[in-house]
């Protein structure tokens, strides 16, 4: 099987940190965002299709840079055409079936056992399911006889969700989906395509492990701490000659001496946390400096971003060289 991954959209929750990186850049539990989601796939999956718009160029140096165990080719737009659009777009030479990730999503889930359950039941296709209980920013799903899906609605008012059962990300689909999405515009899968599927057979596999969207401040730290506890973040020892229970993920070319850590700290490549600082919950993205003494819980510091000394931030998003 191939998979085809929705890496487009501007991020916007995320700015200003997506002003420059693009959020499947965003390292969380040590490794970017868009690789936790290459996770989960199958090692004899013969190629992913990354689906790219908004900084494709960015994603494809670090791709090109750290290349993941499949082969990967990227098909970039050139005005974002939405998720379905990108996948018209991107689709050519898909699998049958294939799987179809969003790049945002942070799951433990078995994408074997969904191409399987896809395979036994048929229809058009397997979507994977989490409960959620603010199925607000989501697709909602009604479910019927076997999890047959009877009903989808996107981001629906709280008062018209037919469930608390949303649309992880994941998903199993028949090539010819690809047929139902109507070419040269731009178009959201979820609202204009996924309604009309539902008389072909679309089914539900409902997910028991972890899950979260990581679009937002919130949910990104959210879904540091499930990658943590799930195992999914290194060893997380804190390093010696600095202090502090982690478990804190160190990337290359920091430096940590003498500073210390609380729980679920990303530090990335080139950042410096000075001696006296203390540090949690949050993520230190390329060069971000936080100086001596200083104090960070639940903040997302851009690149070469700075925390002057001795200052306390709670909280906070940085945007690259961004000050506080
Ligand atoms: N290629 C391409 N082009 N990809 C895009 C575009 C685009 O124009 N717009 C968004 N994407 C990618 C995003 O990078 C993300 O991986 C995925 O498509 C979904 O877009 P989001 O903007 O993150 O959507 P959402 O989180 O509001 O909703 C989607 O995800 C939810 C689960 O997290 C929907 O699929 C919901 O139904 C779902 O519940
Ligand atoms: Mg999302």
């Amino acid at each position: 099987m191939k998979a085809l991954v929705l890496i487009g959209g501007f991020g916007t929750r995320l700015r200003p940190v997506t002003y420059t990186v693009p959020k499947q850049l965003i390292p969380i539990a040590g490794k970017p965002m868009l690789y936790h989601v290459l996770d989960l796939l199958p090692p004899d999956v013969e190629e992913v299709v990354l689906a790219t718009g908004y900084k494709a160029d960015l994603i494809d140096a670090y791709v090109r840079a750290h290349p993941p165990r499949w082969p990967v080719r990227t098909v970039s737009e050139a005005e974002p055409l939405g998720t379905g659009g990108g996948m018209k777009n991107a689709g050519d030479g898909m699998s049958d079936p294939f799987y179809l990730l969003n790049s945002d999503v942070i799951a433990s889930v078995d994408l074997r056992a969904l191409a399987e359950r896809q395979h036994d039941r048929g229809g058009i296709g397997t979507m994977t399911l989490a409960e959620v209980e603010d199925t607000k920013p989501y697709g909602v799903a009604a479910l019927g006889e076997g999890d047959r899906i009877t009903e989808f609605v996107e981001k629906p008012e709280p008062e018209n969700a037919p469930s608390h059962w949303i649309n992880a990300g994941i998903a199993v689909w028949q090539r010819e989906v690809l047929d139902a999405i109507p070419a040269g515009r731009a178009v959201s899968f979820e609202k204009e395509v996924v309604p009309g599927l539902l008389p072909r057979g679309l089914y539900g596999f409902r997910l028991t492990g972890y899950w979260d969207d990581a679009g937002t401040p919130e949910r990104l730290l959210r879904s540091q701490r499930l990658l943590f506890e799930g195992g999914r973040g290194g060893k997380g020892t804190v390093p010696t000659g600095s202090f502090g229970t982690g478990p804190i993920a160190v990337l290359p070319g920091a430096t940590v001496r003498g500073a210390s850590f609380g729980r679920f700290v990303t530090v990335g490549a080139g950042a410096v946390v000075d001696s006296g600082a203390y540090v949690e919950n949050s993520i230190l993205m390329d060069g971000a400096h936080v100086d001596r003494d200083a104090t960070v819980s639940g903040c997302l510091l851009g690149p070469r971003s700075r925390v002057h000394p001795g200052h306390r931030i709670t909280g906070v998003v940085l945007g690259e060289h961004g000050e506080a």
